[in-house]
């Protein structure tokens, strides 16, 4: 196909387009947006511009001076999930966010948690904790015999008999590429009325996300991985009903809500009743562009072209003597994890780094149940993007074969 880019969904003018806005493009592979991606340079021009603003006039008049722009971040957090911009609450990070959303409900002893074996690591500590305190149940559904994710009916089975005071699922884990079934799991929570929390830190940016179509209460995600905003930077999703049934997290304070007499304070109407008042407010105008930046680039477009990518590489992987790809699922984001036979963590990751490939590595403490059924120590986890390229792609298999090759000879 001329001017087209293969089979993955951009033509190579947009793509040369995309790439000049990605600074980075050109000096690194960079395939570790599972991480943290690579901010556009609207984004980063608006902070700068911003940050200026504040030197120039001060950081409270900056604030008011671009207003407007700060609105913009709930607006466009709103229409890349399909909620009010009242539902959307900043927070500095997806466990930022988490942790809010958890401290909001009042657990009771003997209150069961119903989640998944491949729910994201801190939020498996935090359940741990709240069982410390709280005296809570942790349930772990499941996975499907067939190796693809949780397995859904044994799950709704789950919520019938034990009735969970919270079902918590993650989108896309941090371990593999799975995509657990989040609306599946949602229709059940939704039949019978049960609190549902999604962690979206994963597939925000990497796929459309709609809060109804999910079914969930409560949404987290981080901005900065395929969303590609800044560091420190990430929202909660609040639904209308979570608000109207009042709840609220545990350490309020005067934006949360109002001090209105002597023994009484009011809970803010909105999401913002989950926010503090201090601000980073040039993270929030970044975070704003970038994710009206992903909105213009399209996430239907992105969902088609970042997991083929990395389909491309793990097969490319598969064939690749001494090296296990460890994905499973019947779809698989762009995450793509294996090991390599004969090599450690860390100096395999710094001879990645050394090729000019950026990576990041997991260890059986990032994962406990998915590594424990894989029998995986660690993994090298490697997360292209839309604007990472088919060649790239080929170069990193043929570095990761070069390494391999090294210690088999
Ligand atoms: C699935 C998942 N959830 C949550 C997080 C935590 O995000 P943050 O570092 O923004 O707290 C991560 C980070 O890697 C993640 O992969």
């Amino acid at each position: 196909m001329r001017g087209q880019s293969n089979a993955f969904a951009f033509t190579e003018e947009t793509l040369r387009a995309l790439r000049a806005d990605a600074p980075g493009c050109e000096s690194v592979i960079h395939f570790n947006n599972a991480g943290c991606g690579m901010i556009p340079r609207p984004a980063l021009r608006a902070m700068i511009e911003h940050l200026e603003l504040e030197a120039a006039i001060g950081g409270y008049e900056a604030a008011a001076a671009r207003a407007d722009r700060v609105r913009d971040f709930y607006a466009a957090i709103a229409e890349l999930i399909g909620c009010a911009p009242r539902n959307v609450a900043f927070a500095a990070s997806a466990t930022h966010a988490y942790s809010k959303a958890l401290s909001a409900i009042p657990f009771e002893p003997g209150d069961v948690i119903l989640t998944t074996r491949n729910d994201f690591v801190s939020n498996q500590i935090a359940f741990l904790s709240l069982r410390r305190r709280h005296g809570v149940r942790i349930v772990h559904a499941p996975d499907h015999p067939d190796g693809t994710g949780v397995d859904v009916a044994a799950m709704a089975g789950l919520m019938r008999s034990l009735r969970p005071r919270l079902v918590a699922a993650t989108h896309v884990p941090t371990n593999s590429g799975l995509v657990q079934p989040v609306a599946e799991i949602g229709r059940h929570c939704r039949e019978l009325d049960l609190l549902y929390l999604v962690d979206a830190c994963q597939s925000a940016g990497q796929y459309p996300i709609d809060v109804d179509e999910i079914g969930c209460d409560l949404l987290t995600a981080t901005c900065r991985k395929f969303l590609r905003g800044p560091r420190a930077s990430g929202f909660l999703y609040v639904s209308d009903r979570v608000l109207g049934e009042g709840y609220e997290p545990l350490f309020i304070d005067m934006y949360g809500a109002r001090w209105v007499g002597p023994g009484r304070y009011a809970p803010a109407e909105t999401a913002a009743r989950f926010e503090e008042w201090e601000f980073p407010y040039a993270t929030l105008i970044g975070s704003a562009q970038a994710v009206r930046y992903a909105l213009r680039v399209g996430l239907e477009p992105v969902s088609r072209r970042t997991p083929a990518l990395a389909a491309r590489l793990r097969e490319r992987l598969a064939a690749v003597p001494g090296v296990r790809v460890l994905d499973r699922g019947r779809e698989l984001a762009a995450l793509v994890t294996f090991d390599v036979e004969g090599w450690q963590a860390q100096p395999f990751k710094q001879a990645m780094d050394a090729r000019g490939v950026n990576s990041a590595l997991s260890f059986r403490e990032f994962a406990v149940y998915d590594f424990a059924d894989k029998d995986v120590e660690w993994a090298l986890r490697l997360s292209p993007h839309y604007y990472n390229t088919e060649q790239e792609v080929d170069e990193v298999a043929e570095a990761v074969a070069e390494l391999a090759e090294q210690v088999r000879v």
